[in-house]
């Protein structure tokens, strides 16, 4: 039990906390309390308890649990040669680097590669983050990819209609303003699987290398104009349309 919890009507279950302070999902967060690394004015918690961060102490590891912070989505021109981890053994450059500059925490919902330019999406709204990082939540991401060779009618059809990969089939794909220059060609891939490495490992099953991987779109969201390195936060319209896209 919890010592000297108060204000009955305003407890909230401590899991639900502790996503609202961006720190984990819901269920990562009940992990964390049956491992006994929550405390609620003192005590350990335990998996049900309920707090007041009006009144009541919330330690997570031993530190405070602030006050919900404002939640806020921003939308990222990632560069390359950013990793999306928020901590990285070899000490490269993080996207969570390009938002310092907010007084929000934020991490990024799902991946690009660190060679993977274009639109990212960061939060401090952990339920949001695993609602699109699902993978029953199929969005559309469209990347402008360039491969050394040529896609034809053959390779076009493969990436529509299917690539066979080491961890299966791909769903069905759209190919669209297919350019050559050269050795090389441009075009718009738009899958609605996430799998690790997904548009690369396609094309290079077609024997066609990326050089160059840029996500322009994802859902309804444009990357636009955005430069690269910059962000912009999304409306509370468009965080709406997102959590029911
Ligand atoms: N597909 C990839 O191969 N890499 C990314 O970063 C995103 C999609």
């Amino acid at each position: 039990m919890i010592p000297r919890v108060k204000a009955r009507a305003v407890q909230q279950r401590l899991q639900k906390l502790i996503a609202q302070a961006g720190l984990a999902s819901r269920r990562t967060a009940e992990e964390w309390i049956a491992a006994g690394r929550v405390k609620v004015n003192g005590a350990i918690a335990s998996l049900g308890d309920r707090a007041d961060l009006a009144v009541d102490q919330v330690l997570v590891d031993g530190r405070p649990l602030a006050r919900a912070e404002q939640k806020l989505v921003v939308m990222l021109n990632k560069p390359s040669g950013y990793v999306c981890t928020l901590k990285d053994p070899q000490g490269r450059k993080r996207v969570t680097d390009l938002v310092a500059d907010l007084p929000q925490r934020l991490f990024p919902i799902g991946r690009l590669d660190y060679n993977t330019e274009g639109l990212l999406l960061l939060t401090n709204d952990g339920e949001l983050a695993q609602l699109l990082s699902h993978p029953r939540h199929h969005v559309d991401k469209t990347y402008l990819v360039k491969v050394r060779g040529h896609l034809n009618p053959q390779t076009s059809k493969q990436l529509t209609e299917g690539v066979r990969l080491a961890d299966g089939v791909t769903l069905p794909a759209r190919v669209a303003n297919v350019r050559l220059q050269g050795k090389n060609c441009w075009f718009e891939l738009t899958i609605r699987e996430g799998r690790n490495r997904q548009v690369r490992r396609m094309c290079e099953a077609l024997g066609l290398p990326v050089s160059r991987l840029k996500r322009i779109r994802l859902a309804f969201l444009e990357l636009g104009q955005l430069p690269a390195g910059r962000y912009r936060p999304l409306s509370a319209a468009e965080i709406a349309r997102l959590r029911s896209a």
